[in-house]
């Protein structure tokens, strides 16, 4: 259970609230690529409670402006791309990627007045396939070098709509026992990690702090020779890697629309072959879902018969139906003062902790856990999510040792594929 205070301090992602300025503090992603294909349509983006304009100018740079215009606020998400920026439709004031307003055409020849003006302007970098931005202010920290952002077709990456606040929605990725009930299906063979998860409701769940956040170890036994050992890592401040092999592992990042809504950009990552449909059948022709077939204007299409001996949800075997369904279910924003939370929720409270010290640290005007500003620190071999089965006698914490440490197949982003501009 959290405070009031502490339950805004960690949701509350505004301009100006503590948790924002956590928020603010790391790149975020701000689209993706394909939604922003050079010469289309500049994109409105609501960010962190923030409205925005993306855009790219003649040269296919990519910029995330304020989307009212500095001089009588017009929308400069309808403005004209050309002359080096974006041009109000209004009274043609022209901007570029920095926010500087290049051109005031309706002012006296000789007006230097353009040059006064500094419109709200967030520094973008382009990463494959996702428009990662930086909202902090100052001098953005190093893109960090996680090695899904930095394979360049190897991954894939979609975003999911989702109607509650992104806290709740990322704590969902280090609950591991929710795998056993919400995720349950019946019938699918007798030595299955459904078996496995619901002959072991109750797992050794273990935790270790780490640079990037919390490594999250759930071991379940099959049988007196086997463990089922799944690891999960949160990484500060707002994504999770879950699900993951030796061969890669997908990501969660839960990226605030506002307070009360957000998208989930997945991202899946493979070292060996490049991607090109996702393990939820998206591909980057389908890679935005902003309106999903199951959702809770239609009670996410929850069928009783089903719960019966298919699944324990009756949600469809759609695991992103069945988070949304809870996740959203606990409200627009849960109310952390009412809850009782058990001991397997033990990762929860540990990320809660690393977070509210984060915050705290941006509070005292220090950079927050896992922002990077050294380049010989920017490396993250062991980020990866990652299962198996594993002897008893190896131990959970001897598996991660022994086993998960295979990285770094594919080369990563050149500097200048990174390039900041
Ligand atoms: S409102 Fe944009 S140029 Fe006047
Ligand atoms: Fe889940």
């Amino acid at each position: 259970m959290l405070s009031q205070e502490e339950n805004d301090l960690l949701t509350r992602v505004g301009p100006g609230t503590p948790g924002g300025k956590l928020l603010r503090s790391y790149w975020q992603p701000a689209a993706l690529s394909e939604e922003l294909p050079v010469g289309g349509a500049p994109l409105p983006v609501r960010l962190l409670g923030e409205e925005l304009v993306l855009f790219r100018d003649e040269q296919g740079q990519p910029g995330l402006l304020g989307i009212h215009c500095a001089h009588r606020g017009a929308d400069l998400s309808y403005g004209r791309l050309e002359d080096g920026g974006l041009r109000c439709i209004y009274h043609g004031w022209l901007y570029d990627v920095n926010g500087r307003c290049l051109e005031q055409p309706g002012e006296p020849t000789g007006s230097t007045f353009h040059e006064r003006i500094r419109h709200t302007a967030y520094p973008c970098v382009e990463a494959d396939d996702l428009i990662l931005t930086y909202m902090g202010g100052g001098e953005p920290p190093l893109v960090p070098n996680y090695d899904f952002l930095t394979a360049p077709g190897h991954r894939l990456a979609t975003k999911l709509y989702q109607e509650c606040n992104y806290l709740q929605a990322n704590e969902g990725n280090i609950d591991p026992v929710h795998h056993s009930f919400l995720h349950m299906r019946f019938g699918e063979g007798d030595d299955s990690r459904f078996s496995w998860y619901s002959s072991s409701k109750s797992p050794q769940i273990e935790i270790e702090e780490e640079e990037f956040g919390l490594r999250v170890y759930a071991v379940r036994r099959i049988d007196e020779e086997r463990n089922y050992i799944k690891v999960t890592n949160f990484i500060l401040p707002n994504l999770s890697a879950i699900t993951g092999d030796a061969d890669g592992y997908g990501v969660n990042w839960h990226v605030p629309i506002d307070d009360t809504h957000h998208w989930n950009y997945n991202v899946t990552y493979r070292r060996t072959q490049p991607l090109t449909v996702a393990p939820n059948g998206r591909t980057r022709e389908s890679a935005v879902q902003a309106e999903r077939a199951r959702s809770k204007a239609n009670r996410y299409l929850q069928n009783r018969a089903e719960m019966k001996d298919v699944t324990f949800s009756g949600l469809g075997k759609d695991f992103q139906a069945e988070d949304a369904c809870v996740t959203e279910g606990a409200g627009p924003i849960q109310d952390r003062t009412a809850e009782h939370i058990a001991s397997t929720d033990k990762a929860i409270v540990a990320a809660r902790v690393i977070m509210l010290r984060a915050i705290r640290a941006v509070q005292a005007g220090l950079d927050p856990q896992n922002v990077v500003r050294d380049p010989a620190r920017n490396a993250f071999p062991d980020l990866g999510a990652k299962k198996d089965i594993v002897p008893t006698a190896l131990g959970w914490r001897r598996y991660w040792e022994a086993e998960g440490r295979e990285r770094d197949m594919v080369s990563a982003l050149t500097p200048a594929q990174l390039s900041l501009r």
